[in-house]
């Protein structure tokens, strides 16, 4: 039985890590409630195995029990929220991963950062390899969270190197599933609640664009295995098949609604292709996503009916 801190633990990946954990572990789980609320870990507030600790990673509580491993989410993660005070995502990702490379220290503690493919920024390389440096700007409306990612993982390499932290880097593609939020701008989101609201499914930029997408238990899965295996240097973690997102709108509307899709003008900076290469993951982790779209969207699709 292991000691776990999970920051950001009660947003979307941070409660289905700890459905996953608690049985097996302690949990401590910290967040400020930026952009989540406490509804998501209701079910474990009485769990005997979890303590919740209402604060920012920004300035940190003192934590007194000894600390296994740290997941460090804490962050805004969908860009209308990010943006929302640029200069809280970048504290958060500098100051706020500072002081978890800091208690990971105290505490010979192993500390997990989640990262982004927005480390990769509009990418010119395709699909994204863990050693491609990005293409990134650095005063754009995404800057904040694309730059406080960088950054966040240059303190854990440097943490690493100097002071011997054991820091495992993983770079996040896009993830969904449920536990998300309905309101928070993601595309796989925005795309089913539309459907089942009977709304147009709004596409930004053109027809082109494609993401890939992980649902989250292939995700989580990754994540357990993180704990479990050292590693020294980026991984990606997503599932590489790509696919437009006028075929993925177009695939929930078939079975699920007669929605229209509408098209509307790119905003800045935003990447107009995504795929991770999972080859290091594969090597390393051993790990492979195994749910596709059809089944994780259904699933997705049918959490947000119950939640509306
Ligand atoms: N979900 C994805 O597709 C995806 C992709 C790439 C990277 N990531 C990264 O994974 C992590 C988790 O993502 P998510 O989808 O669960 O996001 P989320 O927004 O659902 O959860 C983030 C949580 O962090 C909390 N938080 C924000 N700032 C904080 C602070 N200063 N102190 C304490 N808590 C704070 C929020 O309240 C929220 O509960 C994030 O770091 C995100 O950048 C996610």
């Amino acid at each position: 039985m292991k000691t776990i801190l999970i920051a950001g633990c009660t947003g979307f990946i941070g409660q289905n890590l700890i459905k996953k954990l608690i049985d097996d572990n302690i949990i401590i789980g910290i967040d400020n409630l930026y952009s989540s609320s406490l509804k998501s870990i209701e079910s474990y507030r009485e769990h005997k195995n979890f303590r919740f600790i209402n604060a920012s990673i920004i300035h940190l509580p003192l934590i007194e029990p000894n600390i296994d491993v740290i997941y460090n989410l804490a962050c805004p993660a969908s860009p209308p929220v990010y943006q929302k005070d640029p200069i809280f995502t970048l504290d958060t990702n500098y100051i706020g991963t500072k002081n978890m490379l800091e208690l990971a220290k105290n505490k010979s503690a192993v500390l997990i950062q989640a990262s982004t493919s927005e480390v990769y920024g509009d990418p010119i390389v395709h699909p994204q390899k863990e050693d491609y440096f990005g293409n990134v700007n650095p005063i754009g409306v995404r800057s904040c969270y694309d730059e406080g990612k960088r950054v966040a993982e240059t303190l854990c390499y440097e943490y690493r190197k100097i002071y011997n932290v054991n820091t495992r880097i993983i770079r996040i593609f896009n993830t969904y599933g449920p536990g998300m939020i309905y309101n928070d701008g993601r595309v796989v989101s925005n795309f089913i609640v539309n459907t089942i609201m009977g709304k147009s499914l709004i596409i930004y930029g053109n027809r082109n664009k494609t993401r890939s997408f992980c649902y989250i238990d292939d995700m989580i899965n990754a994540l357990v295995k993180v704990m479990e295996i050292d590693f020294d240097s980026p991984i990606n973690l997503g599932n590489d098949t790509e696919i437009s997102l006028i075929n993925l709108a177009k695939l929930i509307i078939d079975k699920y609604g007669e929605n229209k899709i509408e098209f509307i003008d790119s905003v800045p900076d935003d990447p107009k292709i995504r795929k991770p290469d999972i080859s290091r993951a594969k090597e390393i982790l051993n790990w492979n996503p195994t749910i596709q779209i059809p089944e994780g969207i259904e699933k997705t699709f049918n959490y947000f009916k119950e939640v509306l």
